[in-house]
Order: C-alpha cells, then structure tokens, then sequence
C-alpha cells in the first residue's frame, strides 16, 4: 500500500465517521484547506521532475476528486438526517388562537342570513339576488298586484321621484320582485332564494324602514303545497336546532300565491325565554302559497305545464325569536357594546356539519 493509498484509507474513514456538519467541515479543512494534507501533497507536485509529475499527477487528481465526493456525499447525508430529526421534534400547533384576538363582531343579521343559506343550499336551493330599487312592474304588476289596488297601499311604499316616461320606481317593498326577475331570465327546474334588504315606511319595536327578508321560489312541473310544507318544515328545524317542530298553514291571502298561507310554528314561553317548537301558543313565521297562474304568465311561464310554490319572511325577525333580541331598532343603532353582546365570531363559520351557532 502506497502513502497516498494510506492517505485515502485514513480520510474516508474519517469522512465516514464524522457524525455532524461541523466535524464533517473540520474534516475537510484537513484534507482539502489550504494546509491540508491533500494540498500539500498537490503542492509537492511544483517541485517534482517532469516525469515523476507525470505519474503522480493523476494520481493526485484522483485522490482530491474521490475526497471531495465522498465529502459531499456525507454532507448530503448529515444534513438529511438533520432535517428528519428536527421535523420528527418540532411541532407548529396551528390550534392557537391568533394575538392579539381579532376584534369585530358578525352582525347577528348577516349570522343568520348565513344560516338560512346554508340550510338551503343543503337542500339543493341557489342563491339570488335582485336591485334595491324596483320598478312598478317587478314589484306590483307582475305579481299580480291590480293597478291601484289597496294592496300597494298596504305595503307603506317609498315611492322615488319619478323621471319622464320612465316607469315608476319605489324602494322594494319585499323581496318577490325577484322572483320575476328570476323566472323572467332562468329556465326551470328553478330552487332559488333571495335574501335582502327590503323598504317600508314603518317604525316601532318590531319595524324599522330598512329590513330584511329572504324569499323562496321553486318552479317545476309537479311541485306541490306538500313539498312546500315538507321544506318549510325541515328549514324551521334546522334553524332553531330542535327536532320535531310543529307547523300549521293557516289560509290567507298574498296576490302573488293561490292558494296562500301563513305558517305559524308552536312555541312556549319559559320566564323570560321563548321554547319554539312545541308548547300551546302559535306564532305565525312566514308567507306562502303556490306561484298564482297570472305570474308564472307575466313570466312567460306556461301554467299548464309549470307550477311551484314561494314563501317570504324577515330575516331580522328570525334573529330576533332566535338570538333573544327584544328591539328590532337596535339592529341598527351601530353601537359596538350591542354588537359585542349579540354578535358573532368572525371565524365560526354557520355549517350544518359542526352546528349554525356557537
Ligand atoms: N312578499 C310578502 C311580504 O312581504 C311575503 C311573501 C308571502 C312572499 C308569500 C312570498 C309568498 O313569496 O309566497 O309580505
């Protein structure tokens, strides 16, 4: 065995018995560096005869190539093994709450505008949504409200300042306006609601001018009161989170539905707490009926091949039976302690899965 033979024995032994990058460094300062051993010998090649360079030359070469791979071999190596110990000891826990904690509440209207959505579109339900500012026609005439029927009248309307032979604008007065909207422009099978801001000329406890509601429309060929009901029914469930919820449809009347009905659900009161579901009261919740023929015509709908059903009501109204808010004014008084109380956590989203509310 040559002294270079020995030489590479001795450094690839150490190579390989390096256990960290700082040892495996240190090694390679004393093989490779400037006064390492394989430098000097690299260095003795100046003072050689020009044959014995030539036979050594290689073979010094040699030697500094295989040094130099096996060096980085094992860095490769080292640095792999580190990179498995830290990521088998190290822990990111993503559980822990954002600091500082997010300030700002979900306005309990938006929280269950949210929900209702969610309830629906697990039903198969579309959301839509419609202009805040309304013509006559989607807003009366093409729900077959009559021309100068009380009707109109009934709803407390705010009427716009009217342009030149332009038709007259009001603020929406309900949410159905979409309905023709929708039914004007979308093909059936149509499973929509329409949530939104809503307009009347009210004010007291339980009215403000601004409001909200959420209306419903299913039109295809067979739809029926049943599955209106059977809708009805699970939607109030979901939203109140109690199983077994009674409901009756009580007659009425709403120029856009034949027949129509209000439905109300049974409720108690405990002390201070409303139970819904059951109990001996009834509250009424919601207006409903089947699409009357003479909209699903305004629509350019067929009624002898088309039929479905619609319902409306107040989202700020669900709020309140829901979240126990007594005055519907102080929805939107805008004061951040009312908000801090009634509101809800920007993270928790409303799903069906981990429940509606926390
Ligand atoms: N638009 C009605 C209102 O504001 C509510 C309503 C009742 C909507 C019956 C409907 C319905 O779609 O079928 O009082």
């Amino acid at each position: 065995m040559t002294d270079l033979d020995r030489l590479e024995k001795n450094l690839l032994q150490q190579i390989e018995a390096a256990d960290s990058e700082e040892a495996l460094e240190s090694v390679r300062v004393q093989a490779l560096g400037k006064k390492g051993q394989v430098s000097v010998q690299m260095k003795s090649l100046g003072k050689m005869s020009p044959e014995e360079r030539k036979q050594k030359g290689p073979l010094l070469n040699g030697l500094k190539a295989r040094i130099g791979e096996a060096i980085g071999a094992r860095k490769e190596q080292l640095e792999r093994a580190a990179l498995e110990a830290r990521l088998a000891n190290e822990r990111a826990d993503i559980t822990l709450p954002i600091r500082p904690l997010p300030k700002g509440k979900i306005h309990p209207i938006t929280q269950v505008a949210e929900e209702v959505a969610v309830i629906f579109a697990d039903m198969g339900f579309e959301i839509r949504e419609g202009p805040d500012m309304e013509d006559d026609f989607h807003n009366f005439t093409a729900l077959n409200f009559p021309p100068d029927h009380p009707a109109r009248e009934l709803h407390d309307t705010f009427f716009l300042e009217r342009q030149e032979g332009a038709d007259p604008m009001v603020l929406r007065t309900h949410t159905s306006p979409v309905q023709i909207r929708t039914m004007m422009s979308e093909k059936p099978p149509l499973r929509v609601i329409i949530p939104g801001r809503t307009f009347r000329c009210d004010s007291d406890q339980t009215h403000t001018p601004m409001f909200h509601q959420v209306e419903g429309l299913v039109i295809d060929k067979q739809t029926h009161m049943g599955h209106l009901k059977g809708t009805l029914n699970a939607f109030i469930e979901a939203f109140f989170e109690v199983d077994g919820v009674e409901t009756r449809l009580r007659p009425h009347f709403f120029p856009f539905t034949e027949p129509s009905a209000e439905m109300d659900v049974r409720y108690s009161r405990v002390g201070n707490e409303l139970r819904i579901g059951q109990g001996d009261s009834w509250m009424e919740i919601l207006g409903c009926g089947m699409v009357h023929p003479n909209v699903l015509k305004n629509c350019g709908l067929d009624p002898d091949e088309y039929q479905g059903f619609a319902f409306g009501m107040g989202i700020d109204r669900l709020a309140m039976l829901k979240y126990g808010i007594p005055d519907l004014r102080d929805m939107f008084a805008a004061d951040a302690r009312w908000l801090e109380h009634y509101g809800f956590d920007a993270l928790d989203q409303p799903n069906l899965a981990t429940g509606l509310s926390r």
